[in-house]
């Protein structure tokens, strides 16, 4: 045994000069020596313990005064293998701190049950199992701290336990699996209990009325759980919280008014994403402190109460997706001079942009969009000097030339999401309109706009994104679009441009050549189509669609190109000739639809090469001869390849002709690995785009 452990130790330097004042305890020894028995380690890393040596002289350990170990400090120590219960028979022991380690096995319940143990942590490690139930051998115990966030653990929380602990102050068990109900006996003999936090776990049921005794918690944090029913009031009389943060779970009442003001302290209230309905109440005016509000993705109602203007230190206000209603003039803006961001997206919000909210001059975020808006612009939202993300899009603003030439001055600005309004102007071409040198993400879709696509746009130096989707832009697509080097994402799709598909499309840098993603991230999570929520700009699929133009002549060979191109859409133009097989080449593309245009001649069995092809369509075509019946074309349905009378092959029932030379045989794709790997990598895309909160949603980009 001891052998075992002199292999696996470094050589060990000692400082011989501290005189040992104490020496080790023998039993705490033996015990810890089982502790590191118990563990293994990653080559080259160790701790050197040697039992030859003072004990209270190892790395990691201190001792009290008669040499009995009080503290063990082995976090990052990149330990791996279990928790020797062992360390339960350090008779001294009042600190273990063992986080940030790849711990495995379960939690001995000796630990928990350790009449000394005052701090417990062992947070980030791989622990699971159900923990145990455990009395403490001392009555009351003196455990105060118990951290096991971020580990695996399963099962029921420990409630019994707590009816005797009385030092408690701080349990952070958030990211493990823990269900059934949150206990409501953590303050039945802790007075000081200060921190809760179980969020991301499956807790059901309703927060227990008990944690209104709490009357030192500062801190309640159990979002992203399955927790349902109303507010308990009793809670409300945990007067001294400061963080409430109960977000993505079922809760659902009213946030009632004469309550709510009991929580004086409160500089965090966090209820979004749950089934909260009525109004936000008036008396949330006193609560003095209120730094962020959060209510998005309820079901609330009525208008702003006035009193929010008393909450002068608000940062950020979040009522996104609610059915808010009235004006926004009911609150004074003048006084929030602290607020940072605004979002009122998907609401039902009327009237105009009140003059006061351009007095929040340390403003970054504003969002306007999905709500019933109207006027224009106010040169003084210039006044906004911080602004780096505004989306006003789908309300009712109008005199888009004099929402362009007023917003140019905010030199910020990285996203300009403005779509749907304007309806039926037109674009303005003006050469006076420049500025705009930071704006990354653009978006004037959905706005009717006639016109062609304007010169200034050219300028746009940074910019990576831009949607001028269904307008009535006409004219063709301009060979300068190239000279956007950040562009990777193109949406011109239902207008009425036509021409050739210009070959400077093909010449677009973004698309050709790899370059390092630039991680730049929007301030606000924004949506695109029904479930897809982006934070992080380059992890927006690279597309180009042209669909539902009237474009003409071939789909030229240059599009051989665009690698990197993910999303290829041409549908419903007037394109004329054969598919190029260079478009087998763009091994990137995840969708590619050529439907409805007067394609002729063969489907390119070059296309089969496109394994991560989860949507293809060349329906209602020209296209004659075989349908690949091996492959990654033979996995589409046969409504891809309808309308082309000429096809042949069992997917559209249609013998082909002996004569025609029969499918040439291609390598079997592997379908189903290969669309699991396309799941993988999309979900990893997914899991970094989705940083906050969860969503509501329409077809519109906001
Ligand atoms: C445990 O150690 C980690 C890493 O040094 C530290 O962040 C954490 O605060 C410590 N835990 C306690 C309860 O002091
Ligand atoms: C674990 O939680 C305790 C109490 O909240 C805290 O003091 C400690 O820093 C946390 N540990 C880590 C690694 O964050
Ligand atoms: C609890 O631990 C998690 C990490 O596991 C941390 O993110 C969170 O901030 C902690 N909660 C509190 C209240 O400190
Ligand atoms: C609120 O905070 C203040 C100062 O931070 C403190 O003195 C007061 O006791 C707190 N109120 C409650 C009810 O905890
Ligand atoms: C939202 O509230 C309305 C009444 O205000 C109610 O009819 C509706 O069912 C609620 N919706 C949900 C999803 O709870
Ligand atoms: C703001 O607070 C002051 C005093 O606390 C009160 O007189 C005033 O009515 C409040 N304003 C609003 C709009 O509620
Ligand atoms: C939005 O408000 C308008 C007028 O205030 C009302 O007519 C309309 O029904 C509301 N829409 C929704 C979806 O509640
Ligand atoms: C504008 O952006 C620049 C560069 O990111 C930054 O240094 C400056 O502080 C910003 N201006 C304001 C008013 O936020
Ligand atoms: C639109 O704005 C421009 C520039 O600010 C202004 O000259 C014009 O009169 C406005 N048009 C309408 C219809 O308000
Ligand atoms: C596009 O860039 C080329 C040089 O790369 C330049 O000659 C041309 O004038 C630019 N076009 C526009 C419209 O800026
Ligand atoms: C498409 O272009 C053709 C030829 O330029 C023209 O005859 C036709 O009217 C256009 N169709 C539409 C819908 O604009
Ligand atoms: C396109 O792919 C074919 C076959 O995979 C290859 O021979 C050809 O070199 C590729 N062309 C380009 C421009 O990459």
């Amino acid at each position: 045994m001891a052998m075992a452990f002199f292999g696996l130790s470094l050589v060990l330097l000692l400082s011989m000069v501290s005189p040992a004042t104490s020496s080790c305890n023998k039993n705490d020894k033996s015990s810890l020596l089982q502790f590191i028995a118990g563990l293994s380690f990653e080559d080259s890393v160790t701790i050197p313990w040697q039992d030859g040596t003072d004990c209270c002289e190892w790395e990691g350990i201190t001792c009290g005064r008669s040499g009995v170990v009080i503290e063990i400090f082995l976090a990052s120590r990149s330990l791996e293998g279990s928790i020797s219960p062992s360390l339960g028979n350090l008779k001294g022991l009042q600190r273990l701190n063992l986080s940030y380690n790849s711990l495995s096995g379960t939690l001995p319940s000796e630990l928990m049950s350790s009449g000394t143990i005052k701090v417990l942590d062992v947070s980030f490690n791989r622990l699971s199992g159900v923990l145990q139930e455990s009395l403490p051998s001392i009555p009351g115990g003196q455990l105060q701290a118990l951290n096991i966030s971020s580990n695996l653990f399963t099962g029921e929380f420990p409630s019994t336990m707590w009816e005797n602990t009385r030092n408690l102050a701080a349990i952070n068990a958030s990211n493990n699996s823990f269900q059934g109900w949150i206990p409501s006996s953590f303050c039945m003999r802790s007075t000081s209990f200060v921190v809760l936090d179980l969020s991301y776990n499956q807790f059901s049921g309703s927060i227990p009325a008990g944690l209104g005794k709490c009357s030192a918690l500062r801190v309640l944090k159990a979002g992203h759980n399955n927790l349902s029913g109303p507010l308990p009031d009793e809670l409300y009389d945990a007067t001294s919280l400061e963080y409430l943060s109960l977000p993505n779970n079922g809760l659902q009442g009213l946030l009632d008014g004469a309550h709510i003001m009991k929580l004086r302290n409160l500089t965090n209230l966090d209820l979004g994403g749950n089934r909260l309905n009525g109004k936000i109440p008036h008396s949330i005016g006193q609560l003095k402190r209120l730094e962020e509000l959060h209510l998005g993705n309820n079901n609330m109602t009525g208008e702003l109460p006035s009193s929010l203007s008393n909450c002068t230190d608000i940062t950020m206000i979040d009522l996104k997706g609610n059915n808010f209603s009235g004006e926004l003039h009911k609150v004074n803006f003048f006084n929030l001079l602290n607020l940072e961001v605004l979002d009122l997206l998907y609401n039902n919000f009327t009237g105009t942009i009140p003059q006061s909210i351009y007095s929040c001059s340390n403003m970054i975020a504003l969002r306007l969009s999905g709500n019933n808006l109207h006027g224009q612009l106010s040169p003084r939202i210039g006044n906004l000097k911080s602004l780096v993300f505004l989306s006003l899009g789908d309300n009712k603003f109008t005199n888009i030339t004099n929402t362009l030439q007023i917003l140019k001055n905010c030199k910020n600005l990285t996203s300009l999401l403005i779509g749907a309004n304007f309806k039926g102007e037109a674009m303005p071409e003006d050469e006076t309109i420049d500025g705009f040198q930071n704006l990354r993400a653009l978006s004037i879709s959905e706005c009717s706009l006639s016109g062609k696509i304007p010169l200034w746009l050219s300028k746009l130096k940074n910019l990576e994104m831009l949607f001028l989707q269904r307008n009535q832009l006409s004219g063709s697509i301009p060979a300068w679009i190239k000279n956007l080097t950040s562009l990777f994402h193109l949406d011109l799709s239902y207008n009425n441009l036509e021409g050739e598909i210009p070959v400077a499309l093909m010449e677009m840098p973004m698309l050709t050549t790899e370059v390092a993603a630039i991680h730049s991230v929007f301030e606000l999570p924004v949506y695109l189509g029904h479930s897809l929520q982006y934070r992080i700009i380059s992890t927006f699929p690279k597309t180009l669609d042209l669909g539902h133009n009237n474009l003409t002549g071939a789909i030229p060979q240059d599009f051989v190109h665009l690698k990197l191109l993910a999303k290829l859409n041409l549908s419903f133009n007037a394109l004329t000739g054969e598919i190029p097989q260079q478009l087998g080449n763009l091994t990137n593309l995840q969708v590619l639809d050529l439907s409805s245009n007067h394609l002729a001649g063969a489907i390119p069995l070059a296309l089969n090469n496109l394994h991560f092809l989860s949507k293809f369509n060349v329906s209602h075509n020209d296209l004659e001869g075989p349908i690949p019946s091996v492959g990654q074309l033979s996995t589409f349905p046969s409504s891809s390849f309808d309308g082309n009378p000429k096809l042949c092959g069992i997917m559209v029932a249609k013998l082909c002709d002996s004569a025609e030379a029969p499918p040439v045989s291609v390598p079997s794709t592997e379908q189903t690995i290969k669309s699991g790997a396309f799941v993988i990598a999309f979900g990893a895309f997914f899991v970094v785009g989705v940083l906050y909160d969860q969503i509501v949603l329409s077809r519109y980009f906001g």
